[in-house]
């Protein structure tokens, strides 16, 4: 994050607080039909294009501690080892035997010897994914190890997390993810800890969680008690970035005002002022949404469970505090955190009820939800226009809005 972004963001959220309507030339935007929150056919074509085929969020590397660990991941549908191999490196494979589709492992988490037999047969792969040995060879013809390795997954990171993407031919994760990279360097994602994970199921389609994760038109109703009373929604400055990522950036109402659950907590050496003076909220397409803060930042990640269900994962990550424990204060930090994030969950199975009814015509967005907008309109990209129902379409409204770096 370079210093002409910080300024140019400190000079937007000026702008923001005092502007009387949106920016001239900004479009309205038609209703988001409300289809696409219940209707199988359109919800079919969104898992195949946000599951199968984006980068997501699969684990930090604190959770594969030392070579062989492995985690067992479901979440995009298909069961996904990922593995810490000889060499350190990060690999992911479908869990799945090439003799007849026998699993590989079965635990959500373990750590392996030195590779992994098939529990069917007893087909035996090392930690790379290779078929090293087999039962009664003899009976094979021509059987080329090879050809017979497990089949791998896109496994790539950024820094200490690691994301998987059932895409082969997916683009390069850090290029996908354009600017943001760049942002995070002030925080140490080489060495960047992990603290804590819990998860949270909700009874509602994600995409309604999900949206009101992408803005802050809420906080005064909502959050009128918590978060509304140290953050000032109106200066709210937005950016939307290529592949449907994007930034909100929040101003406190107080200069100087810090989190008082975050006083005595160790920083990142080098977090820029940014984070110190705003709140800055990343969405990485299609399902992390992560508030930063100079002390720490939680990964959010949305997960559909079925259509009207759905579950948040809440990670913590922390700069490195050594040897020993971490900061007990964490405690407080979580459940402060769980507080607010019950507001924002409260009406999300009543909100699925209104979805599924007659009375639910589509969703009216106004200029402060934009990065709503953003988001359902790289969902048809990703689907592809042409394959979704007319009735079910977003019309692009925001190309003269997204940018590139
Ligand atoms: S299915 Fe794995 S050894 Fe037969
Ligand atoms: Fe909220």
């Amino acid at each position: 994050m370079d210093a002409a972004f910080i300024e140019r963001v400190k000079a937007n959220v000026d702008y923001q607080r005092e502007r009387k309507a949106p920016p001239d030339g900004f479009p309205s935007f038609p209703p988001i039909p409300g289809g696409r929150y219940i209707d199988p056919g359109f919800l079919a074509l969104e898992d195949a294009a946000l599951w199968k085929r984006a980068w997501l969020y699969a684990c930090h590397i604190d959770e594969l501690p030392e070579q062989g660990s492995y985690i067992l991941f479901k979440k995009t549908g298909s069961p996904v080892l990922i593995v810490r191999g000889k060499d350190d490196r990060v690999r992911a494979f479908y869990n799945t035997c090439r003799h007849r589709g026998g699993p590989l492992v079965k635990e959500a988490a373990g750590k392996s010897r030195g590779g992994f037999v098939c529990g069917y047969h007893g087909w035996t792969y090392d930690l790379e994914g290779k078929l090293v040995n087999l039962r009664d060879r003899r009976d094979f013809v021509d059987l080329d190890f090879d050809c017979h390795g497990l089949v791998g997954v896109r496994c790539e990171r950024l820094g200490n997390w690691v994301f998987i993407n059932e895409d082969p031919d997916a683009e390069a994760l850090l290029e996908h993810l354009g600017p943001i990279p760049a942002h995070w360097q002030q925080f140490d994602l080489e060495t960047i800890r992990h603290v804590d994970s819990r998860s949270y199921d909700v009874a509602c389609n994600v995409k309604v969680l999900l949206d009101a994760f992408l803005e802050v038109y809420h906080l005064k109703s909502i959050h009128k008690d918590t978060v509304d009373r140290f953050l000032d929604h109106r200066g709210t400055d937005i950016v939307l970035w290529p592949n449907g990522h994007s930034l909100m950036i929040t101003p406190n109402r107080r200069d100087g005002w810090v989190d008082p659950g975050t006083i005595g907590m160790a920083e990142f050496p080098s977090v820029t002022e940014l984070p110190q003076r705003f709140n800055l909220s990343y969405n990485l397409y299609p399902n992390l949404v992560t508030p930063v803060a100079p002390t720490g930042l939680p990964f959010l990640v949305f997960w559909p469970v079925s259509a009207n269900s759905m579950r948040i994962e809440c990670h913590w990550f922390a700069p490195d505090w050594g040897d020993g424990e971490r900061d007990p204060l964490w405690e407080t930090r979580i459940d402060n955190f769980e507080r607010i994030l019950y507001e924002d969950t409260q009406f999300a199975p009543q909100i699925q009820e209104s979805v599924e009814s007659p009375g639910f015509k589509g969703i009216s967005l106004n200029y402060q939800e934009r990065r709503i907008y953003h988001w359902h309109e790289e969902l048809d990209r990703r689907i592809g226009e042409d394959a979704i129902d007319p009735a079910y379409r977003v019309t692009p409204r925001l190309d003269g809005f997204v940018e590139s770096a």
